[in-house]
């Protein structure tokens, strides 16, 4: 079970710099009702995040009612990638309901016409060429699913059906999505598990030696032989039986991708069965790490992109990219959703896609990952009995605490960080993963002085959080 902080008001140091303002205690005594409220009213499940009642957003800021302001470390799960309230998101929002459109079904709209051309221009393959616009990630995972399940049989009778994922794998909190993902706590629910979606280990270099590019012995050749004996041991005995192969691009709880020629092996797999290949750039596309798409890294192209979060920095809206003999398996409104592509959403998710490149945000987080890389692994190296793992791509850092000199992951430690950090200013998400990481995914648009503040901040954090542990 998850864990909830406390609501008892500390008497916190003062903070007061360019990005960061502590003015009161922390939580403030004044937002406890709400968290009150909420805590009444829904379901525990919500109650996780750290005790900061969100006012306002702005650029990389997020701001309380009560004159507090802390450098966002979250993106607001991994969204906001073109900053918090971006003025020309806004304006799109404000222009497209001054319009007078607020919804229009499957009905055609000039924006969704505008949108999908974009998403199709900037994701800038030959085969992709074909986009549905949803409203979550989890929706547009599941319609992967079926997309695939859809394109296996067609091509191999019912047979090819199965559809493989990976441990640790997070694809959304639908059944479908439970079930291609690796996370069996999620599933349990389920009991009557879909006997043909099958997870195998993903090539994570913290859980597996095979997968640790740095040994010497690390080859792609063994790491993609590993993969196929973990098919064969969950009874895949015929490839061609395989429908789709699902992967998030970077593990959210590691923040690790593939390695590029397992990767380019998996692709070729996939291709020589005739297996769909589908990507889940949930938190990866869109600038997120360095690149417009995570895929690109391994110079391979999937058949299936699923994406959602950053795509608009702000309001709901996903979206499976795919081929087009697969996103073109359903005849006229069978595959339908009421929320496609809303023309507020739409607009919004257009303006950031033209802010993204017009600003060159993509630079910006590219030379920004440079400083969290030498940083957090200097970080490492400083608290290397607790501090077990740091790795990251483009603006998706992950940091793992450990019991003191072991493997096994300490997650009160993760907890009390993220509560120090708080109160100094700097605001992450409850830990992720296995229960024990940072996640240090701020706005793409953050700059070199605030980012390195921030990271003071985490190493105060951790020193305080050890300190209170003895
Ligand atoms: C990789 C990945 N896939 C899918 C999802 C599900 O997205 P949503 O919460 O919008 O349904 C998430 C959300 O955290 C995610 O990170």
């Amino acid at each position: 079970m998850g864990k909830q902080y406390g609501l008892i008001p500390r008497k916190v140091a003062a903070v007061d710099t360019k990005y960061r303002t502590i003015k009161t205690e922390i939580p403030n005594a004044q937002s406890i009702r709400v968290i009150e409220q909420l805590r009444k009213y829904e379901p525990k499940s919500m109650s996780g995040q750290p005790p900061v009642v969100w006012d306002k957003a702005q650029g990389i800021n997020v701001f309380d009612a009560y004159g507090n302001k802390w450098i966002d470390l979250s993106s607001c799960v991994v969204v906001a990638n073109t900053g918090h309230g971006n003025s020309e998101v806004k304006k799109a929002i404000r222009d497209m309901v001054d319009h007078g459109l607020l919804n229009n079904y499957c009905f055609p709209s000039a924006i969704r016409g505008e949108l999908t051309q974009k998403i199709i221009e900037v994701t800038a393959t030959e085969s992709l060429n074909k986009v549905f616009l949803l409203t979550t990630g989890g929706e547009s995972t599941e319609c992967a699913i079926k997309l695939a399940r859809t394109y296996g049989q067609k091509k191999g009778g019912q047979k090819k059906i199965k559809i493989i994922g990976f441990e640790d794998a997070f694809h959304g909190r639908t059944m479908g999505a439970q079930m291609a993902g690796g996370i069996p706590k999620g599933k349990s629910w389920i009991v009557n598990l879909d006997k043909d979606m099958l997870q195998v280990p993903f090539p994570n270099s913290f859980k597996y030696e095979w997968a640790d590019q740095r040994n010497a012995d690390y080859s792609d050749e063994r790491c993609f032989e590993i993969f196929l004996k973990n098919l064969k041991n969950e009874g895949v005995d015929d490839f061609k039986n395989i429908a789709g192969i699902m992967t998030e691009t970077f593990q959210g709880g590691w923040c690790q991708l593939m390695p590029k020629g397992f990767a380019q092996k998996l692709r070729n797999f996939c291709t020589e069965n005739d297996i769909v290949l589908i990507y889940d750039e949930i938190q990866a596309g869109f600038g997120r790490t360095a690149k417009m798409f995570g895929f690109q890294h391994s110079d391979i192209v999937p058949d299936i992109v699923c994406c959602g979060k950053g795509i608009s920095s702000s309001l709901p809206l996903s979206c499976v990219i795919g081929r087009e003999d697969i996103m073109d398996l359903f005849g006229p409104n069978e595959m339908t959703s009421t929320h496609t592509g809303n023309p507020v959403c739409a607009a919004a998710t257009l303006a950031s896609i033209n802010y993204l490149i017009e600003k060159e945000i993509i630079k910006n987080c590219e030379k920004m990952s440079h400083i969290c890389k030498g940083r957090l692994n200097k970080l490492k190296e400083k608290y290397n009995k607790n501090i077990g793992f740091v790795s990251g791509i483009g603006l998706a850092w992950a940091v793992i605490l450990v019991k003191e000199g072991t493997k096994e992951i300490d997650c009160d430690l993760a907890h009390d960080v993220v509560r120090i950090s708080m109160e100094k200013g700097v605001l992450m998400f409850a830990p992720v993963g296995a229960g024990a990481t940072l996640k240090i995914c701020p706005p793409l648009v953050i700059n070199e002085e605030a980012l390195n503040e921030a990271i003071d901040v985490l190493d105060e954090a951790i020193a305080q959080a050890l300190y209170e542990k003895k």
